[in-house]
């Protein structure tokens, strides 16, 4: 499995978001760009419209985090504006097959969020036609909180679930604990206090490179 640091923008300085990417580009190659309505999730971040903006600043790839109530009724505005993996939430019940067609109609991969407190066989409907899950290892919504410990237990479980596909894991991620979430088999890392919160953020990419077991 191919492993992959995402760090995500809801860290970074919004005022400079072109040269936030610089910053972390030479070291990594995914972007998590995290939208919220203030409706599926009690915050607000940004919409297609930043990320068409800040596409022809990079060739990364950009994994994004629909935290939306109605994730088909925007998709195809986020397909649009530049993503190259669409994630949205088991927990709204996007009919699968309306996603398998929509977003692999574009090139573009579909990936799967559960949060913390939803049953893992939630996702059972979606394993024929995701390219990614992503375990939520905090509550969604903001960033810089602490992991939930038996999110480990989680990845574990998907991981026996869907042994080929990606899996990322997103919330409370650094040096400490990214040894323990890729051992349990997650191979895409969101971070995003963590590194926009180092002073070097290609070095502190770099330090969590180091710390994953590959699996
Ligand atoms: C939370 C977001 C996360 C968040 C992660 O709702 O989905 O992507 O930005 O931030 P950290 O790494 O600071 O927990
Ligand atoms: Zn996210």
């Amino acid at each position: 499995m191919e492993l992959h640091i995402a760090p995500s923008i809801l860290a970074a300085d919004f005022a400079a978001l072109g040269a936030e990417i610089k910053s972390v580009e030479t070291a990594t190659d995914y972007l998590h760009i995290d939208i919220m309505d203030g409706h599926f999730v009690p915050n607000l971040s940004f919409g297609p419209g930043v990320v068409s903006a800040i596409r022809p600043l990079t060739n990364m790839v950009f994994d994004v985090h629909l935290m939306i109530s109605e994730p088909l009724r925007y998709a195809k505005t986020f397909l649009d504006a530049g993503a190259d993996i669409l994630t949205v939430h088991c927990e709204c019940h996007p009919d699968p097959n309306e996603l398998d067609k929509l977003v692999h109609s574009y090139d573009c991969k579909l990936g799967i969020s559960i949060s913390p407190d939803t049953d893992l066989e939630e996702l059972r409907p979606y394993l024929p036609y995701a390219d990614m899950i992503l375990v939520m290892s905090v509550y969604p919504g903001f960033g810089g909180q602490s992991f939930i410990e038996n999110s480990i237990s989680r990845i574990r479980k998907v991981r026996q679930m869907a042994p080929e596909i990606d899996l990322e894991v997103d919330g409370g991620i650094g040096i400490d604990n990214i040894a323990a979430v890729t051992k349990a088999g997650a191979n895409i890392i969101v971070a995003g206090s963590s590194v926009f919160g180092a002073q070097n953020r290609a070095e502190r990419i770099r330090a969590l490179q180091e710390r994953c077991v590959t699996i």
